[in-house]
């Protein structure tokens, strides 16, 4: 889906920085898009790397500014025990949006990738851990984390759900922060989508075949229909538009009756 974000925001923006911790992937992605004749970097970098990130921030400033960030890495409950799921899908934005901040100018735009899956898992949170889930860049987070939920965190969707809702509050909170430099932070809940990692989640959990088919538009979303979201959040006629989520689901979780 970041992919998708590149391709649709080349042409809005003057430059647009490829950014993911797959070398070769991201060497691809930018000799293609670099052959429509946009100003395309690409940058290697793993996104729960602060010093790596901080070098991001440079290049961005260096290139004249922050406008748009779509911000789609993270690993899913098939990839990883929880601890790197809550490494890169919180951890991970919380730093991104973190070393970003000092950018934001009036404009500035971000857009981070929650999930469906925290409305299925935490339908109705719970402040104790909510707690712990907002101190994201805690020294100590994973393990205050892991005390929060106790045994249930092994379950790598229990973890996947806490960690996209955190996601959620996250962007919440530093809307707050980017607002006041004049700058808007959102966040999408995608449902079940056709991605590698869609594909390979879907494989491993019949009950989401289930979902799918429960759902109002009874197929799994492309790609490109979570990208239309994020580029009209990211644009000029969302600047009213900040410190929300937004369920881009086919209807998953209108059919499963949660809020
Ligand atoms: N596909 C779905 O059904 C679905 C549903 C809900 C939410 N999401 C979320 O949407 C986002 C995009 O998902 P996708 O389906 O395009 O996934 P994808 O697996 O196709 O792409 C994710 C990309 O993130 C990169 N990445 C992973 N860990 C990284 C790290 N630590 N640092 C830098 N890059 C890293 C990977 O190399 C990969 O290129 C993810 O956050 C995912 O959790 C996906």
């Amino acid at each position: 889906m970041g992919r998708s974000c590149a391709d649709a925001l080349v042409g809005t923006v003057d430059a647009v920085v490829l950014v993911d911790r797959d070398a070769d992937l991201l060497a691809t992605a930018g000799h293609e898009l670099a052959a429509t004749g946009a100003n395309i970097e690409i940058f290697v970098a793993d996104v729960t790397d602060r010093v790596r990130l901080s070098e991001l921030a440079t290049l961005v400033d260096g290139l004249g500014g922050l406008r748009s960030v779509a911000h789609a890495a993270g690993i899913s409950p098939t990839m990883a025990d929880w601890r790197p799921i809550f490494a890169v899908d919180l951890v991970g934005s919380a730093l991104v949006l973190d070393v970003l901040a000092p950018l934001v100018i009036p404009g500035s735009a971000a857009v981070c990738f929650a999930s469906m899956a925290s409305q299925i898992v935490v339908p109705h949170g719970d402040a104790a851990v909510d707690a712990v889930l907002d101190d994201p860049l805690h020294p100590d987070f994973l393990e205050r984390i892991a005390d929060a939920l106790g045994e249930r965190i092994v379950d790598t969707g229990v973890a996947y759900g806490w960690a996209k809702r955190g996601v959620q509050r996250l962007t919440r909170r530093e809307a707050v922060r980017w607002g006041r430099s004049g700058g808007r932070v959102c966040s999408v809940s995608p449902g079940v989508i056709d991605t590698p990692q869609g594909q390979q989640e879907a494989a491993a959990q019949p009950a989401m075949a289930a979902l799918v088919e429960m759902s109002p538009v009874q197929r799994m979303g492309r790609a490109d229909e979570v990208t239309s979201v994020v580029t009209f959040l990211l644009s000029d006629q969302a600047t009213f538009v900040t410190g929300t989520d937004i369920l881009v689901d086919g209807g998953a979780c209108a059919a499963l009756r949660l809020d």
